[in-house]
């Protein structure tokens, strides 16, 4: 019969819960006419064995800058710094080639648009068996048998059949999951999924999700999903970190940030999320949108939209501390005074038109 692949032969996956991914320091910027983009500043974080954790903040916050730093997948402009350590080796640190081989075997990514992952003109089933045979010596039909296995896990109905369809042939939910069956196709120790979901309509993020569940516990990969929607990482992640304006200004377990914030923003993206107790209520938007990162002033770079700015804010940019236990990290001088406040309490609407209309004023000066 068919012979077999060992997905995973000289490596031992290590034992749950020790650190696969270690990032500090990582700094990015991209040189413009105006100064330096700070896309990314100052970003500490360890992934563990087995964990999903969320990476989670608006647009332009540097949540897709961060892994591609960590892929090395940005383009030569970008200036990086800082230390990626992975199985002992700094990432940043190693040759293209030695890159090369890293890249879709022990860490995977996923995008947001299928399609910048797939070949049009190539079986989906081909295009699975491609990157088994990328990373693993074995014969054609043990790859391709190794494909249908992998379009079954994720949940792709007939999937004998599907392997001979082409990318175009199938709906773009479908797409995403045979861009989740590549990624997990050489047993990968890490998972990144920037914006799995976004592209596709709410009944599908569903499925992308359980593709994602089936992907970790098939390969025991630990994961990082990133999203602008705090609610797709709610009940995924097991840890979550917050970005605004290229840094961290939240870190905690996922009970820790969805139920005890303390940083305003985290309450600001909470009270954003639809209500399922409350479905007709008017949901409290965060007044105002994200700084540039070019010539940033002092202070907080979420202070000209918090309700919690005082003059402090303006001076310092608030670290990283501790808050609720050594673990739950937030970057807020206020950070104290959220303890048991909801998004309406802090941003009420009230304050959210008023800080709309600063904000504006602000805008309109020279
Ligand atoms: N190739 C690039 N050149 C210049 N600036 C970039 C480049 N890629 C991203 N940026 C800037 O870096 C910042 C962070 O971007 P990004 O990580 O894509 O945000 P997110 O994924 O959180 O939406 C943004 O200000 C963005 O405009
Ligand atoms: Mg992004």
């Amino acid at each position: 019969m068919s012979e077999q692949i060992d997905l995973a032969p000289q490596r031992r996956k290590g034992t749950k819960g020790d650190v696969v991914l270690e990032v500090s320091g990582l700094d990015v910027s991209f040189p413009s006419g105006d100064g330096p983009v700070r896309a990314v500043r100052g970003v500490d974080y360890t992934l563990r064995r087995g964990e999903v954790l969320g990476i989670v903040g608006e647009s332009g916050s540097g949540k897709s800058v961060t892994s591609m730093a960590v892929m090395r997948l940005l383009p030569t402009t970008a200036r990086v710094s800082g230390e990626v350590r992975f199985d002992g080796r700094d990432l940043l640190g190693l040759s293209e080639t030695e890159m090369t081989r890293i890249r879709g075997s022990r860490i995977s990514m996923i995008f947001q648009d299928p399609m910048t992952s797939l070949n049009p003109v190539y079986t989906i089933g081909a295009q699975i068996a491609e990157a088994v045979r990328a990373h693993h010596d074995v014969s054609k039909q043990a790859a391709l048998d190794r494909a249908v296995e992998l379009l079954d896990k994720v949940r792709i109905p007939n999937a004998r059949d599907r392997a001979g369809s082409f990318p175009h042939e199938l709906s773009g939910g479908m797409r995403q999951r045979v861009v989740i069956a590549i990624a997990m196709a050489n047993d990968p120790d890490v998972i990144i999924a920037d914006e799995p979901t976004t592209a596709l309509d709410v009944t599908v993020q569903a499925q992308i999700m359980d593709a994602l569940s089936a992907a970790k516990e098939e390969t025991g990969a630990a994961m990082v999903l990133i999203t602008h929607d705090l609610g797709v990482i709610a009940g995924q992640a097991d840890r979550v970190m917050v970005m605004y304006a290229g840094k961290l200004v939240e870190v905690g377990s996922a009970e820790d940030v969805f139920y005890t914030p303390r940083m305003p923003y985290t309450l600001g993206l909470l009270g954003s999320l639809p209500r399922m107790d409350r479905p007709s209520e008017r949901l409290t938007p965060i007044p105002g949108s994200p700084p540039s990162v070019v010539n940033m002033p002092p202070g907080c770079p979420f202070g000209p939209r918090c309700p919690k700015h005082t003059a402090v804010c303006d001076e310092t940019e608030p670290e990283l501390r501790a808050t609720t236990g050594p673990d739950h990290l937030a970057a807020c001088h206020h950070a104290e005074t959220l303890a048991g406040a909801s998004a309406d309490d802090v941003f009420d609407t009230e304050v959210a038109d008023a800080q709309a209309l600063h904000q504006l004023a602000e805008e309109g000066r020279p």
